[in-house]
This record gives structure tokens, C-alpha cells and sequence, in this order.
């Protein structure tokens, strides 16, 4: 679908986390079962979503926590940081419901901009080799896969990923 939603962006606050982790659980779940098991699903919401996790990258000078909401509605969020030297998009997650409209490309973009800003020459995300419909989404907003890795994260999983790499 392509007619564009009203899409308004900003900063997740404190108060606010309990609702990104909920949200993220949610599209989780729609998700990645059928790429990884349910038991690393489980293990990388914890993970990457507890709240006391989330209450730190806020405080983190070089995490960007960004949410989406269209009518009000909270429905999606980019995180981005700076990795290893890089700028990162480190989370990409849009409610099913509205997937496929447009509001992942605005979040990529604002993110892209923050790079910009900040002097990069380019965005570097991970992505798992299963998810075609995020990598196909990705390539249309100028990723190119970089390379591929395997990485250890610990209690026996792995994210075996593509790093995709966008010019700006
Ligand atoms: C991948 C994702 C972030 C893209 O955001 P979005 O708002 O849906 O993306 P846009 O509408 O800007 O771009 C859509 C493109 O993504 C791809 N795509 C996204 N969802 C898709 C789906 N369910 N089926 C097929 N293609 C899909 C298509 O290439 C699509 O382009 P098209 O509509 O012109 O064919 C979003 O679909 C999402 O959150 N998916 C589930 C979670 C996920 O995999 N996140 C990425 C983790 S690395």
C-alpha cells in the first residue's frame, strides 16, 4: 500500500518505556517465529526491551530513541546509536496494522538526517537473513548488504544477520 499516513515522530521519554516494551513485544510475536524460535524471541525481548535496559539507553548520550504515532496511536520506533564508530539504525519495528505505508521509510529518513547531522557518510543496520520483507524493505530505501556475520549472544544464540549499509 502506498497512501502515506499522518505520521508524527519523538523521543521516547521515561514514563514511555512500559509502552515501547509492550509494543515491541507485539510486533515481535507477529514477527519472527517461523525465523527464530520462540525461546530467542523470548531471551531477546529481555534481552534488548527490559525496562531497566531501555531506562539506560536513555540516558546513553549516543542512543537515539525514536517512536512513531499516527492519530495519536503509538504504532512503531527506530533506535539508532553510535556502534564500533558507526551510526547505526539498531531497531526498526512498525505495528502490522500499518506496515507497508510508509512510516518505516519516514523513521529510516529522520534517522538518516540525525547521521547526517552528526557527520557520518553513512547509516549500518542488522538484519536477520530470514526476514525478507524487512531486507527487500531496507534495499527500496537504499541499503546495500555489506556483509553477513554470525554473533554469539549468549545462552546457546545466535543472530546470524546481514549488515546492510546506507550511503549518505
Ligand atoms: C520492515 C519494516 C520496518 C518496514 O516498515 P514499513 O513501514 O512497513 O515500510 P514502508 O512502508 O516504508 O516500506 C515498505 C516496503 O517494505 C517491504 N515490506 C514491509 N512489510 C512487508 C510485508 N508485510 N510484506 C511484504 N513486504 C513488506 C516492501 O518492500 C515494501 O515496499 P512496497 O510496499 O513498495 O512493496 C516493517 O515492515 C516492520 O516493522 N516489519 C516487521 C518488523 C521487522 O522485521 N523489523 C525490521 C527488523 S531488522
Amino acid at each position: 500500500m502506498n497512501n502515506k499516513l499522518n505520521v508524527e515522530i519523538r523521543s521516547v521519554t521515561p514514563p514511555e518505556v512500559p509502552a515501547i516494551a509492550a509494543l515491541a513485544r507485539e510486533i515481535w510475536q507477529a514477527t519472527y517465529p517461523g525465523i527464530i524460535t520462540q525461546e530467542q524471541i523470548d531471551f531477546m525481548l529481555e534481552q534488548r526491551y527490559g525496562h531497566e535496559r531501555l531506562y539506560d539507553d536513555l540516558e546513553d548520550l549516543h542512543k537515539w530513541l525514536d517512536q512513531a504515532f499516527v492519530d495519536g496511536r503509538r504504532i512503531g520506533f527506530a533506535f539508532s546509536e553510535i556502534y564500533k564508530g558507526e551510526f547505526k539504525l539498531d531497531k526498526l519495528y512498525i505495528h502490522p496494522d500499518v506496515q507497508r505505508h510508509g512510516v518505516g521509510g519516514q523513521l529510516i529518513a529522520n534517522v538518516a538526517e540525525r547521521a547526517k547531522r552528526e557527520g557520518y557518510p553513512c547509516v549500518i543496520l542488522q538484519v536477520n537473513k530470514r526476514n525478507v520483507n524487512a531486507i527487500n524493505s531496507y534495499k527500496k530505501y537504499g541499503f546495500a548488504v555489506r556483509e553477513s556475520t554470525v554473533d554469539d549472544i549468549g545462552h546457546g544464540y545466535v543472530m546470524d544477520d546481514y549488515v546492510m549499509e546506507k550511503k549518505l
